[in-house]
C-alpha cells in the first residue's frame, strides 16, 4: 500500500496493471466475428452464424468502452475481428476510436480484402498501422489456405497501404508445417527488399483446430535460429512492446517478429486486453471465456465501467495453460479477435 496521495506524482488514474505488475496499454477490439475467408487454422468451413448470436457493439457502445480503457491508461487500439472491415460502419468506428482523448495509435488487422481500394480512406480515418495476413506468396497455396484466390489482390492492397502512408505495415504469416514452411526464405526476401515488416505466428491451438494444430504446429524458435544464422539479430525489447521477439538485419529496413505463445515466459510481457464484438472482456486468448461489460456500456457512467475493468484485470492469470494441453474456451480466433 502506498501512502502518497494520488495527486502527488501519479496521474489521477494510475496505469492499469494486474496482480503481478503487468501493465496494460493496448486494447484489441474485435468489431465483428464475421469473416469472409476460410483460413484452414481458423474457420476451415467458413463463418457460421450462431442462431442466438448477440448483436455487435454499436458505435456508441464502442466509444464508451474505448473511452473507459483510455481513462485507465490504454493508448493503443487495434481494430480486429473476424474481418473488421466487413462491418458496414467500419470507417465510422475507426474515426470515432481515433478521436477519443488518450488514444494515440489506432491499428487494424485485415485479411486484405478491399484493401487495394480502401487503404487511403482507412488511413484518413486515423488508422496509422496495419497488419495484413499473407500466409503464402504462392497464389495457389494462398487460395488453398484462405479459400480465396486473391493473393494478387491482397498484394496490390499492401502496395496501396504503402502509398497511403501507413507508418507501420506488417505482413502476418502463420507458420504451418508442410504448408508454408518451405517459404521462409522467400517471405523474408519479400519484406527486406520492400521496407515492410513480417510477423511469423505460431499456429495456436483453439477448441476447433486441435487435429490441425498437432499436425501443423512449428516452434517459432526454429525460425529464430535460421534467421540468426543468416545475420539477423534480436533487437532489445522496446518499452511497451508486447510478447513478440523482434529481429533486425543491417541490410533490412523492416523487422521480423516472431510470436511464439508456446515459448517460455511468453505471458510475462503480455500488455494487451481484448474486447469481443459483443462486449466481453477477455484477459487472455486462451482463457475461460470473456466477462460481459456490455451492461456498463449503456450509459456514460465512466466510473462504474473503469471500476469494473480494474477489478476484472486484477484477476488475470499469471500464464496460460497451453502446456497442460488446455487452450481455454476459445473456439477459433475469429470469435474473440486474432
Ligand atoms: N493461430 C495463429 N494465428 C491465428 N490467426 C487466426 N487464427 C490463428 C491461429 N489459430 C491469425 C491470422 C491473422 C490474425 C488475425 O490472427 O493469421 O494474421
Ligand atoms: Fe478470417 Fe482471419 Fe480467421 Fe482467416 S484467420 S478465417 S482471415 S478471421
Amino acid at each position: 500500500m502506498t501512502t502518497s496521495r494520488a495527486s502527488d506524482v501519479l496521474p489521477l488514474v494510475p496505469a492499469l496493471s494486474d496482480a503481478i505488475g503487468r501493465r496494460f496499454e493496448y486494447l484489441r477490439l474485435s468489431l465483428t466475428d464475421v469473416c469472409n475467408f476460410r483460413c484452414t487454422y481458423c474457420l476451415p468451413d467458413g463463418y457460421k452464424k450462431a442462431c442466438n448470436k448477440p448483436t455487435e457493439l454499436s458505435v456508441d457502445e464502442l466509444r464508451r468502452a474505448v473511452s473507459g480503457f483510455a481513462e485507465l491508461g490504454l493508448w493503443k487500439v487495434r481494430l480486429t475481428g473476424g474481418e473488421p472491415t466487413l462491418r458496414r460502419d467500419f470507417e465510422e468506428v475507426a474515426r470515432a476510436v481515433a478521436g477519443i482523448p488518450g488514444i494515440r495509435r489506432v491499428a487494424m488487422t485485415t485479411n486484405g480484402y478491399r484493401l487495394a481500394e480502401r487503404a487511403r480512406v482507412w488511413r484518413d480515418c486515423g488508422i496509422s498501422a496495419i497488419n495484413i495476413s499473407v500466409d503464402s506468396l504462392d497464389p495457389a497455396r494462398f487460395a488453398q489456405i484462405t479459400g480465396h484466390d486473391r493473393l494478387e489482390e491482397v498484394l496490390r492492397g499492401v502496395e496501396a497501404a504503402r502509398d497511403a502512408g501507413f507508418d507501420s505495415i506488417k505482413l502476418n504469416a502463420v507458420l504451418m508445417r508442410g504448408v508454408n514452411d518451405d517459404e521462409l526464405a522467400a517471405m523474408v526476401d519479400f519484406v527486406t527488399t520492400r521496407d515492410l515488416s513480417l510477423r511469423f505466428i505460431e499456429v495456436m491451438r483453439t477448441n476447433d483446430n486441435t487435429a490441425f494444430f498437432s499436425q501443423r504446429h512449428i516452434a517459432g524458435q526454429t525460425v529464430i535460429d535460421r534467421l540468426e544464422a543468416d545475420g539477423w539479430q534480436r533487437l532489445p525489447r522496446q518499452p511497451g512492446a508486447g510478447p513478440a521477439v523482434e529481429l533486425g538485419h543491417p541490410e533490412a529496413k523492416g523487422r521480423i517478429g516472431i510470436i511464439a505463445p508456446y515459448s517460455k515466459d511468453f505471458c510475462a510481457s503480455c500488455n494487451r486486453l481484448r474486447l469481443s464484438s459483443d462486449g466481453k472482456l477477455h484477459l487472455c486468448l486462451f482463457g475461460d471465456g470473456g466477462m460481459d461489460i456490455r451492461p456498463l456500456l449503456q450509459s456514460d457512467d465512466r466510473e462504474a465501467l473503469t471500476d469494473r475493468i480494474r477489478k476484472l484485470v486484477g484477476t488475470k492469470a499469471r500464464a496460460h495453460r497451453l502446456h497442460e494441453g488446455n487452450s481455454g474456451a476459445t473456439p477459433h480466433l475469429a470469435s474473440i479477435g486474432g
